[in-house]
């Protein structure tokens, strides 16, 4: 029998074609992300699973798992898999860094013109009939030549961000979990995460959701925050405590905030909904043509990798 892999989304055709000459493959497709039970059910005799990030591999479900030698997530992240019980029962698991980088970066300068230049508002604006004139003083938005990027994170996506910003005349400084590091050991392009809340302009978070990062950003962190700050996340959204972001909104602790990201997608914290400076987006930081096939190509390149009894080309 041919080794076989589940599908939990629907990826692009031509990614299907060259798993089919690896193994046999099975799709589903229902509506929501596949409830638990289900990929339960359907992992049964499977040695390959190729998630998305709205899949929830447990280790309960992992321990019903077991043909499964590959778990191969379409995302850099990969918060929604028990990677330790995965680990524990050989089971390799890899992720798709690099070739989503330049969009991620991409899709994050969007959103930090749109918050400083007050797209989403304007838009709006425009779009409910209510521009009668023009004014020199409308809607005025702020900037950003000669103002601090602040990165929070220093890996791929935080340095394809911090690259662009010389094109806007942007100073960067970071924020990395370098343990225990003084400040003469760091270099001088990083500071502790309270100088970076302190000094930043623009604050943009690029870094995992783990333990250490969940509510990173919470009530005390937007007391630090300058009232003119704009805060922009296309990491994770759990990194941000939400309601403390509204409340921070609320008491004009900031003046902006732009999140492709949320704590209970696809839920959003409906007090968000009131702010006219909060720019929103559903979770599309790596959604370009290009880049999605990318990933499914890379997914599956690891599957087959995997099945062929070759090393993974990204484990984790
Ligand atoms: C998307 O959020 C990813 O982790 O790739």
């Amino acid at each position: 029998m041919p080794p076989s892999v589940l599908l939990t989304r629907r990826i692009p055709s031509s990614v299907v074609a060259s798993l089919e000459s690896a193994c046999e493959v099975e799709l589903y497709e229902g509506p929501t992300p596949i409830p638990s039970d289900m990929l339960k059910k359907r992992l049964v005799g499977k040695q390959a699973l190729i998630s998305v990030l709205t899949d929830r591999i447990t280790a309960d479900v992992i321990d019903a798992a077991k043909d499964l030698r590959i778990i191969a997530n379409i995302a850099v992240g990969y918060d929604n898999i028990d990677v330790p019980a995965a680990k524990a029962r050989g089971i390799i698991v890899t992720n798709t860094p690099d070739v989503l980088t330049e969009a991620v970066a991409e899709f994050t300068w969007a959103l930090i013109l749109a918050a400083a230049r007050r797209l989403g508002e304007a838009e709006r604006f425009v779009r409910r009939g209510a521009w009668k004139e023009w004014r020199l003083d409308f809607m005025l938005g702020t900037e950003l030549r000669g103002k601090q990027l602040g990165i929070v994170g220093r890996g791929r996506i935080g340095r394809a961000v911090a690259a662009k910003a010389p094109a806007f005349g942007m100073e960067v400084l970071f924020a990395t979990r370098r343990a225990g590091a003084g400040r003469h050991e760091r270099p001088s392009d990083e500071v502790s995460l309270d100088e970076l809340l302190v000094s930043s302009d623009v604050l943009s978070i690029h870094t995992p959701l783990t333990p250490e990062t969940r509510h990173l950003i919470d009530r005390r962190a937007f007391a630090r925050m300058k009232r003119s700050a704009i805060l922009v996340n296309t990491a994770r959204g759990p990194i941000i405590d939400e309601a403390a972001l509204a409340w921070a909104l609320k008491e004009r602790l900031i003046a902006a905030a732009a999140l492709d990201v949320f704590e209970r997608e696809p839920e959003v914290l409906p007090e968000l909904f009131e702010f006219e400076n909060v720019v929103l987006a559903p979770h599309l930081g790596s959604a370009t043509r290009e880049t999605r096939t990318a990933m499914a190509d890379l997914a599956a390149a690891n599957v087959i990798a995997v099945l062929a009894g070759r090393p993974p080309l990204t484990p984790l």
